[in-house]
Parts: C-alpha cells; structure tokens; sequence
C-alpha cells in the first residue's frame, strides 16, 4: 500500500473507517491488560482515532503514529487542542497533554523511540496493510517494543477472495504466526458483523471481527 493511497483518502475525506466514538472492544478489553496509568501505549496507524482520547482518559500517555498531516491537525482540531509541534528525523511530532501524535512513517520508528511504550493498540492498523507489509509490520515496528509491552489487536476475517482489501482479512492463523515467536498471543473473543452494522464492509459474503492480547516475551522465555 503506498503512501499516496492514504494521502489521497484523507485528502479526498474518504474515511469511512473513522469512528464517531471509541471503539467498543477496546473499552470493553482494555483492562484486560492490567496497564498502570503512566505508562506510554503506541498506537500505529493512529488516524484521528478517538480511541488515543479514550486511552489518554485512562491516565495514559499516547503516541500516535500516521502519515497523514491533515489527520493529526483534524485530531487536535477537533478536540479543541493547540499542539507543540517539533520536527525529528522520526517526523513531525504534535504534543498535547499526554497525547503525542507524530506525522510520519510506522515503518521509520526505531527501538530507542519505542523504548518506554508499555502498551499498544492496534484497530485498522494490521488489517490495513497487505501481506508483505504485515509481515515487514510484525517483524519490524513490532519486534522493536521492549519485552513486557502488552497489546491489544483487532482483526477482520472474511472470504478474502470475495474482495480485495483494504481492510484485509487476517486470520488467527497468520496472527500465531506472525507474532507468536516474540509475543504470547491469546484470543479474547471473536464476533460476527452483522451486515446492518455500519462496520460492516461492502463486498463480503461474512465477517467476523477478533480481539487479541498480545504480551511481549522476555528475551530469555
Ligand atoms: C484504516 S486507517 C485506520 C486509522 C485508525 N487506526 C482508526 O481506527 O481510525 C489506517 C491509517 O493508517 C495510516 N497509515 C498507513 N500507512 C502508514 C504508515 N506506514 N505509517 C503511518 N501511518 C500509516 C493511514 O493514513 C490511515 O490513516
């Protein structure tokens, strides 16, 4: 998926992934992961999502990751928020409270700048990229949290012959095999997607969605 597919989403307001409120599995799972207020949560692939405000009401501190400038000036916009903003070779950091969102490339994070991210999130994340780049995703962004960093994902499985993404179908299969070397991977719940749900995604014969927690094994497990 190349970086001008999202510019051109957003810059055209085709954002049909943009949710109007947080998301529910993550409010309803979050506590799962027993993660002491403080501490730092990533959210890849951030969007504008209302999900960093819902972490960061937790008691969180939030960074966010997008490529999308008008996303991360929609997200303080619209919270009414006015920024710090300061420039790294990692992108271009927005700061607000305890919500950092920084406009530049997942893929160019490094382990120093992920060092103290206890926590991650990831809905539209995973599932917006295609194969190869899911795999570069696992073996890359995520291999380079520290050990004992605890997540929560959220997946879509459907017939992926019955459209093409995205969002892409990830299945639980490729979620094991994607994370299980570094990470211990439980499933908490999966649903179907009824088709009157505005999640819903046009083109497929079922859906169902899946959450997983996610914890980073010690390097000696
Ligand atoms: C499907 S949207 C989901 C956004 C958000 N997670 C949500 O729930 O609303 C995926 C987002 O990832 C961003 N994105 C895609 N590739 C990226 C990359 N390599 N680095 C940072 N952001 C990226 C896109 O601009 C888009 O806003």
């Amino acid at each position: 998926m190349h970086p001008d597919f999202w510019q051109q989403r957003w810059a055209a307001g085709q954002i049909g992934f943009h949710q109007a409120t947080p998301t529910p599995l993550l409010q309803k799972h979050w506590s799962t992961l027993q993660l002491p207020a403080g501490t730092r949560v990533l959210v890849p692939l951030a969007g504008k999502s209302l999900d960093m405000a819902w972490l960061a009401a937790q008691g969180h501190r939030v960074l966010g990751v997008e490529l999308s400038k008008l996303a991360v000036e929609q997200f303080f916009a619209e919270h009414g928020l006015h920024p710090q903003i300061e420039h790294s070779h990692y992108g271009v950091h927005y700061r607000s409270g305890d919500i950092e969102l920084l406009n530049g490339d997942v893929f160019g994070l490094d382990a120093a700048l992920l060092s103290d991210c206890a926590g991650v999130f990831d809905r539209a994340a995973i599932i917006a990229l295609p194969p190869a780049m899911r795999e570069r995703y696992a073996h890359t962004l995520y291999a380079k949290l520290p050990a004992g960093c605890r997540g929560l994902m959220i997946t879509l499985e459907y017939p992926q012959e019955d459209r093409d993404g995205p969002p892409f179908s990830v299945p639980e299969s490729e979620v094991r095999a994607l994370f299980q070397p570094q990470w211990e991977v439980e499933l908490l719940e999966r649903r179907p997607i009824p088709q009157d749900h505005p999640g819903y995604v046009g083109g497929v014969s079922r859906l169902d969605t899946a959450v997983y927690g996610l914890r980073r094994r010690q390097s000696q497990d």
